[in-house]
């Protein structure tokens, strides 16, 4: 496994590639890696022919008062993870090369980014779509992977690169979960034993929520009640949002579709923590 530090070094190499017509695919991490990249990157072994997993806590995704100096890194744990699965290229990039003097254009999505994480993170997404586009720029590759955790990121990267042709396939994988249900993040490193115990709520919160959508409840308002219902019975939580939405807009529903997104972030202690449910409902016969 080769690692690169140098944006150009990494062009260089997914360019000799590409010219001999090998197909690229790149997951995209800030390092910190678990369960859930290690699923990532094996489906990007299985459809790809070379791999490169870029890690880099990137700065500008993060608020002033947020975790910046204490997200954690795992490097030469990351390192091994994948070189145990197969990666072709570790790309390291630092801050500087990233972001060199005289740096100035900023990516933005006013719309998808408007609400839930954009509201409670003003910068966060200006800073996702920004360091994807110069990633791409530098991997080239064909295919991408993002998983559904992170379900807002992942819808914004599919319209950023519509949006600016960058004609790179989007593949959003299955959130892995602990054994209890806990979506994996390399946050989850940051709770207490008793709020890890607890944390686990808000998957319980979003699975309350599509039961009552699957018992036939249509009305949005009703199943977001549900849902608040149940973190509110963990006194430890408070909520941040636990929203109803149309999966493509993000927008909340009033009225349950076929295909619908229960968005949810809480904290606990000092810890946030999102996560998401896709519910899909059998399409009734007319
Ligand atoms: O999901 C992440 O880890 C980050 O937001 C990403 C996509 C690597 C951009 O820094």
């Amino acid at each position: 496994m080769k690692i690169v530090r140098s944006p150009t070094a990494m062009t260089d190499w997914s360019e000799r590639l590409l010219r001999e017509g090998v197909n690229i695919g790149f997951v995209p991490t800030m390092g910190a890696l678990h369960d859930g990249h290690r699923a990532l990157i094996r489906q990007a072994r299985l459809r790809c022919d070379a791999l490169v997993v870029s890690l880099f806590v990137n700065p500008t995704q993060f608020g002033p008062q947020e975790d910046l100096a204490k997200y954690p890194r795992t490097l030469p744990q990351d390192r091994a993870l994948c070189r145990a699965e197969g990666v072709d290229v570790c790309f390291e990039p630092t801050a500087q090369a990233m972001y060199p003097e005289g740096f100035q254009t900023i990516v933005t999505l006013p719309t998808i980014a408007r609400r839930w994480e954009g509201e409670r993170r003003p910068h966060h997404f200006s800073g996702v779509a920004t360091v994807v586009t110069k990633l791409f720029g530098m991997v080239r590759p064909q295919l991408a992977f993002f998983g559904q955790k992170d379900f807002q990121q992942s819808a914004l990267v599919r319209q950023l690169v519509k949006d600016l042709n960058l004609g790179v396939e989007i593949s959003v994988c299955p959130t892995v979960r602990e054994a209890d249900g806990l979506a994996m993040s390399s946050r989850n490193v940051y709770l207490t034993q008793d709020e890890r115990t607890r944390a686990v709520t808000l998957y319980k919160s979003l699975r309350a929520g599509a039961e009552a959508i699957r018992r036939g409840v249509t009305d949005g308002e009703a199943v977001q009640s549900v849902m608040v219902q149940v973190v509110k019975g963990e006194a430890a939580m408070t909520i941040d949002y636990l929203a109803v939405c149309d999966p493509f807009t993000l927008e909340p529903l009033s009225t349950v579709t076929s295909r619908v997104v229960l968005l949810g972030a809480v904290r606990i202690g000092s810890v946030r923590l999102i996560d998401n449910l896709l519910v899909t409902l059998p399409r009734r016969s007319s």
